[in-house]
């Protein structure tokens, strides 16, 4: 079979596990024998999180934050998981409740609590058909669009640094045979709005794996092969996407695919990782069991499959409760799908995830995101310079701008730039701007002015039109 080139991985954080193992190698040297317990990092081979990170994966669960005040919720937590996703709470519907005023509070809760006890965050959803704010259904085509670039750039800015993968496009291809889109008002915008999002993610958040998550796509069919084209596609073309989730919610109507392993081992070898996203199989006893054993061998069979997360802690927690899909009861205690799960993790066998980023062939087209443009100041004078990446699609653009400190530092900054004719900003990040058309400028903040000899800070700024050619200049105060 012959392959179509990929691109090679993209260099992304890695999550906090690695890290982690170091700090209780080094910590378990000084304590020899003593009992050591830090926050996250239960024994290895005794839960599943540092089970999964013995074969180097997480595993991870979707997290309410209402329920982080659960002290039986909290503990099953902290002791199994070394990873969450955000069940609902960095939904678009939840972070901009009405339009430009965010609201991250629930989100940081979790972030916070993922933080604080060495977990990994999969960030999700930020662009889906579901769970739109009102304000949002209401609006389509180009207004819309911007809406939704504008919402991804600002809430990736906000988590910048803290999410190791992020769901950018959520269950954007249709159920059936057609292996269509799916319609929806973010795909009425244009065909191209999936890759636009990626792109705006990727500028706002170059660290962060991006990821399209879908379901009813466990197995080959007319859907998963719709996603696959896409995902070739992306990769020839040079759109930013770094991983697939799979969203793997199981029952009688929709069992674990025979295919299931074979399916993640060909969107793999596509370049891309894979992570099982929402894991949940419906029922109980055995079969049950059976079930979680066969996804998590597929699991450690691909490797690039980076992690498993499950869709809830205890099978009152889960939004199919009545089919008792996870692996705690009601109670918390542990499940036969529970110890099958923990015990496949355990097995010998499965591929380790590479430890380097395997060489991959040279694209066949260059991207189609402008290269950046060269600091206007050479490095090493006095003052500031400032450099611009572009995110642009037709009608409109995201403008990433770093400025740096020359040899003096800066206790304050203006980077001046002309916009071409008919482009006007719309919308500012980490800076204070000054006209909207023609000759702008941009003024620190107050936490980003002061920089250090050869220190960086970037801001942003979104508009519509072309910003095409814009050349900043940086001057120091
Ligand atoms: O918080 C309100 C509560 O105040 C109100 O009284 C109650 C009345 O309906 O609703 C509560 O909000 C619900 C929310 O879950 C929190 O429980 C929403 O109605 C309900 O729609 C929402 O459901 C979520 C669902 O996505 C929405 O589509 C589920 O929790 C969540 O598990 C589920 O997750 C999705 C993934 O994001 C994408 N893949 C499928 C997966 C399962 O549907």
């Amino acid at each position: 079979m012959s392959m179509d080139p990929v691109r090679p991985d993209r260099q992304k954080r890695m999550g906090p596990g690695p890290r982690v193992a170091m700090v209780l190698a080094a910590a378990g040297a000084l304590v020899a024998g003593a009992a050591l317990t830090l926050p996250g990092t239960a024994s290895a081979g005794t839960t599943l999180g540092a089970s999964a990170a013995e074969k180097g994966r997480y595993f991870g669960t979707a997290v309410a934050a209402n329920k982080l005040s659960d002290s039986v919720y909290v503990g099953i937590l902290n002791r199994e998981f070394n990873s969450v996703t955000a069940e609902n709470e960095m939904k678009w519907d939840a972070t901009e409740p009405s339009q430009n005023s965010f609201n991250f509070s629930n989100a940081d809760r979790i972030v916070n609590h993922a933080q604080s006890n060495g977990m990994r965050i999969r960030g999700h959803a930020l662009a889906w058909h579901q769970q739109q704010p009102g304000w949002a259904q209401s609006l389509s085509g180009t207004a819309l669009r911007n809406a939704m670039l504008n919402h991804i750039t600002r809430v990736a800015t906000y988590y910048r640094g803290k999410i190791d993968s992020w769901d950018v496009v959520n269950e954007a291809f249709a159920d059936g045979n057609t292996g269509a889109r799916r319609d929806s008002n973010l795909q009425r915008t244009g065909n191209d709005w999936i890759e636009a999002a990626f792109r705006a993610a990727d500028a706002a958040d170059p660290g962060a794996k991006l990821c399209y998550n879908d379901y009813n796509t466990d197995g080959q069919n007319a859907k998963s092969n719709a996603v696959y084209a896409m995902v070739q596609d992306f990769k020839s073309r040079g759109v930013p996407i770094d991983c697939v989730g799979f969203q793997s919610h199981f029952n009688a109507q929709s069992p674990v695919p025979s295919d299931y392993q074979a399916n993640l081992q060909r969107f793999a070898n596509l370049g891309v990782e894979v992570q099982i996203t929402e894991l949940d199989i419906e029922g109980s006893g055995t079969a049950q069991a059976n079930n979680y054993q066969r996804v998590v061998q597929a699991c450690l069979a691909v490797s690039r499959c980076a992690g498993i997360t499950v869709w809830g802690i205890r099978d009152t927690d889960s939004w199919r409760a009545s089919g008792t899909p996870l692996l705690f009861d009601g109670s918390g205690n542990k499940k036969p799908a529970y110890t099958s799960t923990l015990n496949a993790l355990n097995a010998g066998g499965g591929t380790p995830p590479p430890t380097t980023t395997p060489p991959g062939n040279p694209p066949t087209t260059p991207p189609t995101t402008p290269p950046t443009t060269p600091p206007t100041t050479p490095p090493g004078g006095a003052g500031c310079s400032a450099s611009v990446s572009l995110n642009s699609w037709n009608g409109g653009f995201v403008a990433t701008v770093r400025v740096t400190a020359g040899s003096s530092g800066t206790n304050g900054w203006t980077v001046s730039l002309t916009l071409p004719g008919g482009a006007a900003v719309t919308n500012t990040w980490n800076a204070s701007a000054s006209g909207t058309t023609g000759a702008v400028s941009f003024r620190n903040v107050a936490y980003n002015g002061r920089l250090t000899a050869g220190q960086s800070t970037e801001f942003g700024f979104q508009g519509t039109g072309s910003a095409t050619g814009i050349t900043p200049t940086c001057t120091a105060s």
